[in-house]
C-alpha cells in the first residue's frame, strides 16, 4: 500500500487514441498513477480499468482510473492535454484552431482549480497555439506549460533517416525546431548518422525528401487512417517528456515553450531545445543556428503568432 501511495500522479485529458495510448505507456512503464478523463461517459472508465488490470502483467504498480469528474484529477503532478478534434484527410492542424481552443480553454479552467501546481503538457492541435491558450487560461508560470511537437517530429525524421541508411535510430541524432506545423525547421547541422553529418551520408535530394516527409509526417498518417491522426509516436513523445520531467532521462528535447527573447523571438510558443525537470521547463538551450535556420524559425514563430492573434485571448 505505502509504496503505491508514493506514486506520482499524471492526469491525461482526453481518452481518445493519443490520450489512451499515453496513459497506457505511463502505466506500462510504472511512471505514475494515471487518471484518464474525458467528457464521454464510460470510455475513460473502461479503458482505464482495462489498463489497470494489465498492470500486474506489466510488473507495474501504477493505479489507473477513468473519470468524467475533474475532482478525481486533483493534485496531479503532470497534466497532459490531448482533448480536441483530430484532423481529417486534407486538413491542416490549423484548421482545428477555433474548435480546439474552446475545448482547451475549458480544460485549462479545470486544471487551474484542481491541479494548481501541475506541469501541463499540451498535445492538442494546433499545438503551439493551444499551449498559448493553456498558459493564458491557467495563468501558470510559463515554465509549467509546455507543448509536445518537436520530440515527435524529430523521432519521425530519425526513423526516415534510419530507413534510408540502414543505421539504427539510436545512432541517429536530429533536432526539429519551430512550430509543430507545416513550417517546422529540421536543423541539418545537428543531424548526424553514426557520428557523421547527414550531408556526408545522403545526397541533397534524399535529405530533402526526408525533410518533406517529416514535415508532412502527421498528414501522411491521417491520409492512411482517414478517421483520425497519429497516436503511437505522439504518445511515446509525450511520455519521453514526462520521463525528463521526472528526472528519469536528461537529454535536451525540442519542446514548444514561451520564448522571451531567445533566438530573437518573444511572446510566442515555439519549439526549441530545452531541458525539462521538476519545474517543467528548466532551461532553454540557445544553439548557434545558421542564418537560414534562424529565418525559418522566425517564419514558423510568426505563423504561430498569427493563429494566436485570431483567438483574441
Ligand atoms: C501529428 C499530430 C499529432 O503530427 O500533430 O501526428
Amino acid at each position: 500500500m505505502s509504496d503505491i501511495s508514493k506514486n506520482k500522479k499524471v492526469t491525461v485529458v482526453g481518452a481518445g487514441n493519443v490520450g489512451a495510448t499515453t496513459a497506457q505507456l505511463i502505466a506500462e512503464k510504472g511512471l505514475a498513477d494515471v487518471v484518464l478523463i474525458d467528457i464521454i461517459e464510460g470510455i475513460p472508465q473502461g479503458k482505464a480499468l482495462d489498463m489497470f488490470e494489465a498492470c500486474p502483467l506489466w510488473h507495474s504498480s501504477s493505479r489507473v482510473a477513468g473519470t468524467n469528474n475533474y475532482d478525481d484529477t486533483a493534485g496531479s503532478d503532470v497534466v497532459v492535454i490531448t482533448a480536441g478534434l483530430a484532423r481529417k484527410p486534407g486538413m491542416s492542424r490549423d484548421g482545428l484552431l477555433k474548435a480546439n481552443a474552446d475545448i482547451v480553454k475549458k480544460v485549462a479552467e479545470h486544471i487551474r482549480s484542481t491541479s494548481p501546481e501541475a506541469i501541463v503538457i499540451v498535445v492538442s492541435n494546433p499545438m503551439d497555439a493551444m499551449a498559448h491558450v493553456a498558459q493564458k487560461v491557467t495563468g501558470f508560470p510559463h515554465n509549467r506549460v509546455i507543448g509536445m511537437g518537436g520530440v515527435l517530429d524529430t523521432s519521425r525524421m530519425r526513423s526516415f533517416i534510419s530507413l534510408e541508411t540502414g543505421v539504427p535510430p539510436k545512432k541517429i541524432k536530429a533536432m526539429v525546431l519551430g512550430g509543430h506545423g507545416d513550417l517546422m525547421v529540421p536543423v541539418y547541422r545537428l543531424t548526424t548518422v553514426d557520428g557523421k553529418n547527414i550531408a556526408e551520408v545522403l545526397s541533397d535530394d534524399k535529405i530533402q525528401a526526408i525533410v518533406e516527409r517529416t514535415k508532412s509526417g502527421g498528414a501522411e498518417i491521417v491520409s492512411h487512417l482517414k478517421t483520425g491522426s497519429a497516436y503511437y509516436a505522439p504518445a511515446a513523445s509525450t511520455v519521453e517528456m514526462i520521463e525528463s520531467i521526472f528526472g528519469i532521462k536528461d537529454e535536451a528535447l525540442p519542446s514548444s515553450v514561451l520564448l522571451n527573447g531567445e533566438y530573437g523571438i518573444s511572446g510566442v510558443y515555439v519549439g526549441v531545445p530545452v531541458e525539462l525537470g521538476p519545474h517543467g521547463l528548466e532551461k532553454i538551450i540557445e544553439l548557434e543556428l545558421s542564418e537560414e535556420d534562424i529565418k525559418a524559425l522566425h517564419t514558423s514563430a510568426d505563423a504561430v503568432r498569427e493563429l494566436v492573434d485570431k483567438l483574441e485571448i
